[in-house]
């Protein structure tokens, strides 16, 4: 598969403490987005919804992703070690056959007594997640991936005489699309779909939906047109300016982010492991990643919850 060359850019995290004692999670992975968001202070882009959730919410502005290339940085930040570490720089790399059996994320909670869920592109798919996104480990039951994706390099974009061309950017008319929709659409209504379906339940979730754009090709609703690169002189990913591994992180927990807080902490992905653990008190507090030796379940990274908590009391003070 030739596909997939990118870094993860977006998250966005929703804790949702609800009537149940252990409160659900929502994990929005965006592929490729950078802080180019209207709560971002990019004064062009449009970005009404996330800005609104952002009002109400952490919102970490110094965030960086441990490597500009998806495989690598899902299993670094799944996984909460950094690439280093891993020795994992690859697409092509199982870590639990090749370095190490190590618990991630969704098994951790999984374990815990959580149904997990994963929607679109959460791991890398393919053999650096062994042709199953890590399912049963880190999953309650198989991923769904949309249908429409065995089009991403069809011939659909319309061309000046009318043909029907490949392109790596087109704007396009979702009903006229193979399937009537795009990948992405369809990775919204199954997440929608599951949060209805466990609205009443008492067993606690973790749901994570990986959405694809803005990873190349852009096949996107004509409706959404807009972009342009070529800081140092370079277009595309790889490489370790700001501009490839700085990523937005946003966090909201109903109940305790009810007005926007900023950070300008140093963070990287391999802190969110540790702060989801704090923060749902899931189990006790994530143990640092021993030089040697082979624990499975730690982090090279550090919580955000104090710092949170902190932030918090901060905004009460002044
Ligand atoms: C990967 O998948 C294969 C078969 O699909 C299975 O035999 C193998 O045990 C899996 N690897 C690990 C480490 O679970
Ligand atoms: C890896 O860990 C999983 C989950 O704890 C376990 O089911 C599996 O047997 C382990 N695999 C190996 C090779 O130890
Ligand atoms: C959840 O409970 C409400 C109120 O009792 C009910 O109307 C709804 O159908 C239930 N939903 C599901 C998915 O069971």
């Amino acid at each position: 598969m030739m596909i997939m060359i990118l870094k993860i850019c977006f998250l966005l995290l929703v804790i949702n403490y609800g009537t149940c004692a252990k409160p659900n999670i929502l994990l929005i992975i965006v592929d490729d987005l950078k802080p180019v968001l209207g709560c971002f202070g990019d004064i062009n882009a449009y970005t009404p919804n996330i800005d609104r959730l952002a009002d109400k919410s952490f919102v970490f502005k110094n965030v960086f992703a441990q490597q500009a290339l998806c495989a690598p940085s899902r299993n670094s930040l799944l996984t909460s070690r950094r690439p280093d570490s891993l020795h994992l720089y690859d697409f092509d790399s199982y870590w639990r056959s090749t370095v190490g059996n190590f618990t991630t994320i969704p098994q951790y909670f999984k374990e815990n007594g959580y149904h997990t869920y994963s929607i679109g592109k959460v791991f890398h798919p393919g053999k650096s997640s062994n042709f199953t996104d890590d399912y049963p480990f880190s999953w309650s039951k198989p991923t769904f991936h949309p249908k429409t994706e065995q089009f991403m390099n069809s011939p659909v974009c319309v061309d000046i005489d009318g043909s029907l061309v490949k392109n790596l950017i087109c704007p396009v008319i979702v009903e006229s699309q193979p399937g009537n929709t795009l990948p992405d659409i369809e990775s919204l209504n199954e997440a929608v779909n599951f949060l209805e379906q466990r609205r009443n339940s008492t067993e606690p979730y973790f749901l994570a939906v990986g959405f694809h754009k803005p990873h190349v090709p852009f096949k996107f609703p004509n409706e959404y047109l807009g972009w342009s690169r070529g800081e140092h002189g370079e277009f595309s990913k790889f490489s370790n300016y700001d501009e490839a591994t700085k990523v937005p992180l946003i966090i909201h927990i109903p109940g305790l982010s009810t007005g926007e807080v900023i950070s300008d902490a140093l963070v990287e992905l391999v802190d969110l492991f540790p702060t989801l653990v704090d923060l749902t008190q899931v189990a006790e507090a994530l143990p640092l990643c021993p030089k040697h030796g082979n624990r499975l379940a730690c982090t090279e990274g550090r919580s955000l919850a104090p710092y949170m908590a902190y932030k918090k009391w901060e905004r009460w003070l002044v």
